[in-house]
C-alpha cells in the first residue's frame, strides 16, 4: 500500500505514531510560513501542517499543492496545539507534522467545489460524476446502499435464501413499461428484451424447486424518468413457494424493522407496519401510498351536503357524487394568496373547484360559533350547526381551515390526497427521522383501460385472484380482488408483489381476459404455460425497490442522488454521453437501417 493509514481513522490514540498517507488535497492554506493541507481520503479528512523551518523541501512541495492534486504525505502525529482544536471534524485533536511529501498526480481546477456542500447545477455534476461522488454527502450515500445492500444479504441468507441471477438478455416480460430491446446478430429482424423485473424468471426457479430466491436485480423500463424513476434500477427480487400473503409480509416487516434499526439507529419507526386494503386507503388518504407520518384523514361529508342549501354541495350529491374534505391545522388565518394556491392546485388536478370554510380560534370552540367567526364563500348558504357538524366529522377545530371537494369520487379522493400532501408539506407535518411503513393490500385484480376498452392488471398478470373472488372473473371482473400487497413508506410505493397463479388454466384465462388471443400467449409466454404443467408449486413473492429504499433512508429528494452513475431526467448519461450514434458497421451486422425522421 501507497498509505500506511487513513485520514480519517487518524486520532488521539495515534500521537506520536509515523504515519504515511496518501489521498485528495481539500484545502490549502498558507499562513505565510506554516502551509496546512487538509488531505482527504474515503474514510475523512486530516490536517498536515508543513514547517518551512525544520522542513524546507516539503514545505516547498506544499507550496505546489493545489485543490485535488493528489499526494503522498510521510510525518508524525501530534497533538494540535491547545485552542486550535476542530471539534467538527472526527480527526480534529490531532495534526501530522510532514517531514516528506510528494505529488503523486497533479488536477485540473474541478468545475465545483468538491469541499463544500453548496448546490451545483445536476447536469454538472452528472457530467462529472466521478467528481461528485468524491463530496462527502455522496460518500456516504454510496455507504448507505452498500450497508443496505449488504444488510439485506446478510438476513436473506440466514432465513435459507439463495441468491441466484438471472439472464438480462431475454424475451418481454409485462410490467407495464415499454421494453429496451436488443437487436440480434445472428438471428435477423429478431430482438432480445431486457427484463422489466425477474419476474418470470423467478416463477421458473420456484418450479424448479429453488423455493426460497432473492437476487439484487437490475430491471430496465422504457417510461418516463421521475424524481422516483430510472430507466434502470436495482429491485431485490424475492420468490417463495408454499406460502401464503401473510408469509411474505411477516418476513419484510421483519427484514425492514431490523435494517432501520441497522443502518439508521437514531431513526423512529411504527410499529407494528398498519395494513390498508386498497379501499380504505383511497378513501381515507386519496392514494394507494400515503405518508403515515401524520394522520390527517380525508372523511366523507357527502350525508351533510345533501340536507344543506349551498348548490355546489347538494347537486353534486343530489348526482351521486361524493362531496369529502380535509382540514388544515392552525390555518384559518390564511391569506386570500394562500388560499388562491390551494384552489390552483385543485384546478390544475381536474376538479371544479376547492370550498374553503375557516374557522376563526376567536370563537373559543366549535360550539360557540358565530356567523363572524366563519369566513368561506359558502358560509351564507350553510347553518352553523352544519358547520360544526363538518368540522367535526373531519376531526379539525376552531382555528383550523376546512378543505372541501365536490365531484366524482375518484377525482375527489385524488384531488383531496394531493390537497393531504401539500398540507403536510407546508405545515411540515412529517418527522424526518420517522420510517412509516405500511403494506397495502387488497387490491382490484384488474382496472378497465377505458381509452383502449380493455381489461388491464392492476399489477402484472401473473397475480392470482383471491380464491372467493375468482367466480366473478367471468361475470364481474372489475369486483375480483388480488393477491397483490405494497409496501410503502413516507408517500413512497417501495415494493410490490402477489401470491402468483400456478396452474396453466388459470393463467391461461386471465390472459384471455386481458384480451390476448391464444396464438400471442403461445408465443409470449409458452414458456411458463408450459413449465406450470410439469407441477409449479404453488409460490408467491415481492420486488423492492432498492434505489427508493435507499433514497428514504439517506433523506434524499430524488433516487439519483444514491444511483453512483444515474440517467438524467431525459434518460441520458451525461459522463458517457449515452445514447450516443453507432458506426454504419455496427448497423449492417445487426441488420439494421436507420430511417430518416421526418
Ligand atoms: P413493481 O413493478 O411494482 O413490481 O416494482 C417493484 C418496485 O420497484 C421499484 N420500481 C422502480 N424504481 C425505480 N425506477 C423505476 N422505473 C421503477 N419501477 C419500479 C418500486 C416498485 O415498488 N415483478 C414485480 C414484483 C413482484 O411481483 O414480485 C415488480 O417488478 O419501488
Amino acid at each position: 500500500m501507497l498509505k500506511t493509514h487513513s485520514c480519517g481513522e487518524l486520532n488521539k490514540k495515534h500521537v506520536g505514531a509515523e504515519v504515511t498517507l496518501a489521498g485528495w488535497v481539500d484545502r490549502r492554506r498558507d499562513h505565510g510560513g506554516l502551509i496546512f493541507i487538509d488531505i482527504r481520503d474515503r474514510d475523512g479528512i486530516v490536517q498536515v501542517v508543513f514547517n518551512p523551518e525544520t522542513s524546507p523541501q516539503c514545505h516547498q512541495v506544499a507550496n505546489e499543492m493545489r485543490s485535488e492534486y493528489v499526494v503522498r504525505v510521510s510525518g508524525e502525529v501530534a497533538s494540535r496545539p491547545a485552542g486550535t482544536e476542530n471539534s467538527k471534524l472526527a480527526t480534529g485533536e490531532i495534526e501530522v507534522i510532514a517531514r516528506k511529501a510528494e505529488i503523486l498526480n497533479p488536477s485540473k481546477t474541478p468545475p465545483f467545489y468538491i469541499n463544500e456542500d453548496n448546490e451545483v447545477d445536476e447536469s454538472l455534476r452528472l457530467r462529472y460524476r466521478y467528481l461528485d461522488l468524491r463530496r462527502p454527502r455522496m460518500r456516504e450515500n454510496l455507504l448507505l446502499r452498500h450497508q443496505t445492500v449488504k444488510y439485506i444479504r446478510n438476513f436473506l441468507d440466514a432465513k435459507g435464501f439463495m441468491e441466484v441471477e438471472t439472464p438480462i438478455l431475454i424475451k418481454s416480460t409485462p410490467e407495464g413499461a415499454r421494453d429496451y430491446l436488443v437487436p440480434s446478430r445472428l438471428y435477423p429482424g429478431k430482438f432480445y428484451a431486457l427484463p422489466q423485473s425477474p419476474q418470470q424468471l423467478k416463477q421458473l426457479l420456484m418450479v424448479a424447486g429453488v423455493e426460497k430466491y432473492y437476487q439484487i436485480a437490475r430491471c430496465f423500463r422504457d417510461e418516463d424518468t421521475r424524481a422516483d424513476r430510472q430507466p434502470e434500477f436495482t429491485q431485490l427480487d424475492l420468490e417463495m413457494s408454499f406460502v401464503e400473503e401473510e408469509d411474505i409480509l411477516v418476513l419484510f416487516e421483519e427484514l425492514f424493522t431490523s435494517m432501520v434499526e441497522a443502518v439508521k439507529p437514531d431513526s423512529e419507526l411504527i410499529k407494528p407496519f398498519p395494513r390498508l386494503t386498497y379501499a380504505e386507503a383511497v378513501e381515507r388518504y386519496g392514494t394507494d401510498k400515503p405518508d403515515l407520518r401524520y394522520s390527517l384523514e380525508i372523511r366523507d361529508l357527502t350525508d351533510i351536503a345533501a340536507q344543506c342549501d349551498f348548490s355546489v354541495f347538494r347537486s353534486a350529491a343530489d348526482r351521486g357524487d361524493k362531496v369529502k374534505g380535509l382540514y388544515a391545522p392552525g390555518c384559518a388565518e390564511y391569506s386570500r394568496s394562500q388560499l388562491d394556491g390551494l384552489n390552483k392546485l385543485v384546478r390544475s388536478l381536474g376538479a371544479g373547484g376547492l370550498v374553503t370554510i375557516s374557522l376563526s380560534a376567536s370563537a373559543g370552540s366549535l360550539g360557540e360559533l358565530t356567523a363572524d367567526k366563519v369566513k368561506s364563500v359558502a358560509a351564507k348558504y350553510l347553518t352553523l350547526d352544519e358547520v360544526e357538524e363538518m368540522a367535526r366529522r373531519l376531526g379539525a377545530d376552531v382555528g383550523d381551515l376546512l378543505l372541501i371537494v365536490a365531484g366524482k369520487p375518484d377525482l375527489v379522493n385524488t384531488v383531496l390526497g394531493e390537497l393531504r400532501q401539500e398540507i403536510g408539506r407546508r405545515l411540515e407535518l412529517a418527522d424526518s427521522h420517522c420510517f412509516a411503513f405500511a403494506f397495502v393490500h387488497d387490491f382490484p385484480l384488474l382496472y378497465r383501460n377505458e381509452k383502449e376498452g380493455r381489461w388491464e392488471p392492476m399489477h402484472h398478470p401473473f397475480t392470482a385472484p383471491r380464491d372467493e373472488d375468482a367466480a366473478l372473473l367471468d361475470t364481474a371482473p372489475e369486483k375480483v380482488r388480488g393477491k397483490h400487497y405494497d409496501i410503502i413508506c413516507n408517500g413512497y410505493e417501495i415494493g410490490g408483489g402477489s401470491i402468483r397463479i400456478h396452474t396453466a388454466e388459470l393463467q391461461k384465462k386471465i390472459f384471455r381476459l386481458l384480451g390476448y388471443g391464444d396464438q400471442e400467449i403461445e408465443e409470449r409466454f409458452g414458456h411458463l404455460l408450459e413449465a406450470f404443467d410439469y407441477g409449479a408449486p404453488p409460490h408467491g413473492g415481492i420486488a423492492l425497490g432498492i434505489d427508493r429504499v435507499v433514497m428514504l433512508l439517506a433523506g434524499e429528494e430524488t433516487i439519483r442522488e444514491v444511483i453512483a452513475f444515474p440517467k438524467t431526467q431525459e434518460a441520458a448519461d451525461l459522463t458517457f454521453k449515452a445514447p450516443a450514434p453507432v458506426t454504419e458497421e455496427q448497423l449492417t451486422e445487426l441488420h439494421l437501417r436507420l430511417r430518416e425522421e421526418k
